[in-house]
């Protein structure tokens, strides 16, 4: 009888489809927030430098993440091929995560150190230079490009706030650390440090 209620009435219909839904999102949502597993950072994890970030902040720009995830399922085809999966606490620094969704090329949760920064150079400027059938796009423009290092104090001011222990002399020292480098500089040094954190690589 009741129920007849609700199902003639769509207000309230979907009244009480969001509470359900939204009890359902807490109950398996605001756990994570205190887990430990999950807000831990894994032993030795470093943030980003600042060349490092301005890195990341050109990954997102020319859309890396489109074509390649940062996130090594744990099943036995990818640790084979890729190494340790990826543990929370690897991306507590990481605001925001690029995870990804989308595998056009390798996950490169744990490219770091896997090819040498001459190859990066390379592959970055015509990835058919040294994969002869890649599909990937060239970013020459990077080579070119010089940063300035005007706004990278600032983001790790901001990022700071979030809960990345950046000192107050790493973020001083962030503009003379960036300024005059290339963009393509900044990626390779980010690609580098990806995965390094855990050092169980096969
Ligand atoms: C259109 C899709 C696409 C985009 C966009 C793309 N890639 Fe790729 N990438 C690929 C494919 C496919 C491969 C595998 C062939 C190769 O090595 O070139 C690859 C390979 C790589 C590799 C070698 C990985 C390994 O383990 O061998 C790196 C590093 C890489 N890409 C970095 C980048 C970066 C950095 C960007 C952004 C500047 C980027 N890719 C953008 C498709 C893409």
């Amino acid at each position: 009888m009741s129920h007849e209620v609700v199902e003639k009435n769509v207000g309230l219909l979907v009244l009480l489809i969001l509470l359900v839904v939204s009890v359902g999102g807490l109950v398996e949502i605001v756990p994570l927030f205190f887990l430990k597993s999950t807000t831990t950072p894994v032993e030795g994890l470093k943030p980003l430098t600042a060349l490092q970030l301005e890195g990341r902040d050109i990954y997102i720009r020319e859309g890396c993440y489109l074509c390649h995830s940062q996130m090594i399922r744990p099943f036995r085809w990818e640790t084979e091929r890729y190494g340790h999966y990826s543990v929370a606490g690897e991306f507590v620094y990481d605001h925001p995560f690029q995870w990804g969704s989308k595998r056009t090329g390798p996950d490169l949760a744990r490219v770091g150190g896997r090819y040498s920064d001459e190859w990066h150079r390379v592959h970055l400027m015509n990835p058919r230079d040294v994969v002869p059938d890649s599909i990937m796009p060239g970013f020459p423009w990077l080579a070119k490009n010089k940063l300035t290092g005007e706004l990278t104090a600032r983001k790790m001011k901001v990022l700071r706030i979030l809960g990345v222990p950046y000192t107050d002399q790493q973020i001083a020292q962030a503009k003379s650390e960036v300024a005059g480098k290339t963009e393509m500089d900044a990626l390779i040094a980010y690609l580098q440090q990806l995965g390094t954190d855990i050092k169980t690589r096969r």
